[in-house]
């Protein structure tokens, strides 16, 4: 049976994805059972989205380890495109940037892209994609990121120490390139154009603005990649190392299928969301559950479809033994779908009150994270 098609791009992602195909067409490399042997040697644990495969393909992360193991560092790069409050999805890729910096000891810089979103979104103003930026800043901190390791920035507000670095790249991107990778077409408007070389210049702050020869990697959902392949084509021009990067995939909606997305909201759970609210999106979840419990109980459910257990396997059951035990009884008709649901909503709970308590604490600690011109 021939799947459904899918669109990936740093603007839209939908259909099904097939991250095996993705994996080919982006030109990406998949996290071998080798690979993970290596990092774990680092990091002693392997992380809970690496040994799940959350993680599943990179560039380069093989060179950067050669270094590494060199006695050489590098930096780590990440980012946010401030359109609207946080949900859980994006704060996957952060969860596990906070952990490579912790087992690396690395630096982070964290771009707002408060420019892109207010380029791409007509119904947003300067103002507001600039208040998301202080606003998704304090999940950023709640994680627990070092003050002393991690930068912050606006793009809009750190615009001068980015733009010449930024004329730069963008000085080697023909439009033909720009064209064939973001799909730019004749109603683009001109500043999105231009945008992807600001997106590239964290991934050589280092280099340039530090003095480092230190390599790059850029932890993000594979959706970011695009802005990647073009940066990692300017980088030998300017005599600069090709920025590396490890990819997740996407946080499913809470809803049948698809990316959890803000134009679905009541299938994402927002970081600033009430605890009673997000327990009643968990309730309304779409499961792989059966049409009546006597039928649950002689067929099993589906946990492969079941946006639930999707949750529960990627961000929160964190033991190895207790998802395999869930997955099993969903499986012969041992638990029913409001156990589950009750498991999870008993976890975003928990993760709410302690993420809201941190973030109300980082709005002191704001100044230590953030830089601007
Ligand atoms: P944005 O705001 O779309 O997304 C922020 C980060 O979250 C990832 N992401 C997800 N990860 C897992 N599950 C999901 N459902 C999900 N949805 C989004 C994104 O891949 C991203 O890592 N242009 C960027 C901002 C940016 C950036 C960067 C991101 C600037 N520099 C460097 C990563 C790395 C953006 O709009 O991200």
């Amino acid at each position: 049976m021939q799947k459904k098609k899918f669109v990936v791009t740093p603007w839209e992602v939908s259909g099904e994805i097939d991250y095996e195909k993705l994996i080919e067409e982006f030109g990406v490399e998949p996290i071998t059972d080798k690979l993970l042997k290596r990092i774990k040697k680092h990091t002693k644990e392997l992380h809970m989205f690496l040994r799940r495969k959350f993680f599943f393909s990179h560039r380069d992360f093989n060179h950067v380890l050669d270094s590494y193991e060199r006695g050489q560092k590098f930096v780590l790069y990440t980012g946010r495109g401030p359109s609207g409050h946080t949900h859980l999805g994006h704060i996957i890729p952060w969860i596990f940037t906070k952990h490579l910096q912790d087992v690396f000891d690395a630096k982070l810089y964290f771009q707002m892209t408060d420019d892109e979103k207010f380029l791409i979104k007509p119904e947003l103003t300067l103002e507001q994609t600039i208040g998301f930026t202080y606003d998704n800043a304090l999940d950023v901190i709640a994680l627990g990121f070092d003050p002393k390791k991690t930068k912050i920035f606006s793009n809009i507000e750190y615009a001068k120490t980015q733009y010449k670095m930024a004329l730069q790249i963008a000085k080697h991107i023909p439009f033909s390139t720009a064209k064939a990778v973001f799909g730019f077409n004749s109603t683009s408007n001109i500043g999105i154009i231009f945008f992807p070389a600001m997106q590239a210049v964290p991934a050589f702050m280092a280099q340039l603005f530090e003095g480092q020869n230190e390599r790059c990697l850029i932890p993000c959902a594979v959706d970011q990649e695009p802005y990647w392949r073009v940066a990692r084509d300017v980088a030998p021009k300017l005599g600069l190392h090709k920025p590396a990067g490890i990819y997740c995939k996407f946080l499913p909606g809470l809803g049948q299928g698809g990316k959890m997305s803000a134009s679905l909201p009541e299938t994402c759970v927002y970081t600033t969301d009430s605890l009673e609210y997000a327990k009643k999106k968990v309730w309304n979840a779409f499961t792989g559950g059966r049409a009546t419990v006597k039928e649950q109980r002689e067929k099993g459910g589906i946990p492969e479809i079941c946006s639930v257990y999707h949750w529960l396997y990627i961000l929160f059951e964190k033991d190895d033994g207790k998802i395999k035990e869930i997955y099993r009884k969903c499986k012969n008709g041992e638990i029913l779908c409001g156990e589950d649901k009750e498991i999870l909503a008993n976890y975003v709970n928990k993760f709410l009150s302690e993420h809201q308590r941190k973030r109300e604490k980082a709005k002191d600690l704001l100044e230590k994270f953030m830089v601007r011109d």
